[in-house]
């Protein structure tokens, strides 16, 4: 089943599971098939899984789609990258292929690319499992003849994920670990901020996504250097598409101060300068 809201097309559809592979312990990459979601798709959006048929976990888990599949250069899928921290992820790192999700998607508002100009370079920064929607975003911008600058971060080798898929795309993402096994060690902020020094002048902007002290030091770090910042944030989310307000946040809003608005209709993405820390 498919509706239209405002101008997105949105399908709610019972998908069965392609593969499910495990990446690293307690990560998992899932892949699902489905033309209409992924053609629909942009960097940056969600999908909702309904995960048990039966009444728990009631409601569904949001899961950024972390890439596209393509056959014949046709999209034909998509992946998840998941980490599990509770029942919704355990039980869904339980599924196997030919097992069916019931799936609403793609949602929310992703990274706004249109305004890219040749002359750009486009900085991605991950961290932890944040690095989840950030590989179909640099799969997009390659696509659009942009060659983006990668920063991934983690807190050990271990568990720093995708690197393998950036390098497969044709990518040498600087890396960063706390504990410093693999990359230079310290956060993945430090280095940004490293390169942004060592870069001044540069035209940027950055795209960002992880836990929300890096969120913020990002926003800051671009602020310092003059530069756009979109963030992805994440909400604990019910309904999906705006309507029980329950995944608010505070905006700035140059009226009143600031506005809440919605993590899964205006975001999960939004201008670094916007957001009320
Ligand atoms: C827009 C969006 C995109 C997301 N994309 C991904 C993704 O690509 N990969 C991924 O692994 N996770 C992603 N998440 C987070 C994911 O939805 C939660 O980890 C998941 O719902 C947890 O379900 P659970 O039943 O396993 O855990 P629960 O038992 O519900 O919770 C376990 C713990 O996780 C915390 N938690 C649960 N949901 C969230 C949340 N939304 N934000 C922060 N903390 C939470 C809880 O407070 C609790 O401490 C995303 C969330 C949003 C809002
Ligand atoms: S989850 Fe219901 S309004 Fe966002």
């Amino acid at each position: 089943m498919g509706f239209q809201l405002l101008e997105k097309k949105i399908y709610h559809l019972s998908l069965s599971v392609q593969k499910q592979k495990s990446v690293a312990p307690g990560y998992w990459v899932l892949s699902l098939q489905s033309p209409q979601i992924s053609s629909a798709a942009a960097p940056g959006q969600f999908v909702l899984l309904k995960i048990d048929k039966n009444f728990d976990p009631l409601l569904p888990r949001a899961m950024s789609i972390h890439s596209i599949i393509r056959a014949d250069n046709y999209r034909i899928g998509f992946t998840i990258l998941y980490k599990v921290v509770g029942k919704g992820t355990r039980l869904l790192s339980e599924k196997r292929s030919g097992e069916s999700l019931a799936v609403l998607g793609p949602l929310g508002t992703g990274f706004k690319l249109s305004h890219i100009a040749s002359g750009y370079e486009p900085i991605i920064v991950g961290g932890g499992i944040g690095i989840a929607p950030l590989l179909f975003l640099a799969q997009e911008l390659m696509e659009r003849s942009y060659t983006p600058t990668v920063f991934l971060g983690a807190n050990s080798q271990e568990e720093l994920l995708a690197l393998d898929e950036f390098e497969s795309l044709g990518f040498t993402p600087k890396v960063s670990t706390e504990d410093g096994s693999k990359g230079v060690k310290g956060m993945v902020t430090d280095l940004l901020g490293s390169y942004l020094e060592d870069s001044k002048g540069l035209q940027a902007e950055i795209f960002a996504c992880g836990p929300a002290p890096m969120l913020e030091k990002a926003a800051s770090l671009a602020k310092s250097y003059k530069l756009n910042s979109q963030l992805s944030l994440e909400q604990r989310m019910a309904c999906g598409l705006g309507a029980c307000l329950g995944c608010v946040v505070k905006i700035k809003n140059k009226n009143s101060g600031h506005s809440y608005q919605r993590v899964c209709t205006e975001g999960p993405v939004f201008n670094g300068e916007d957001i009320i820390w």
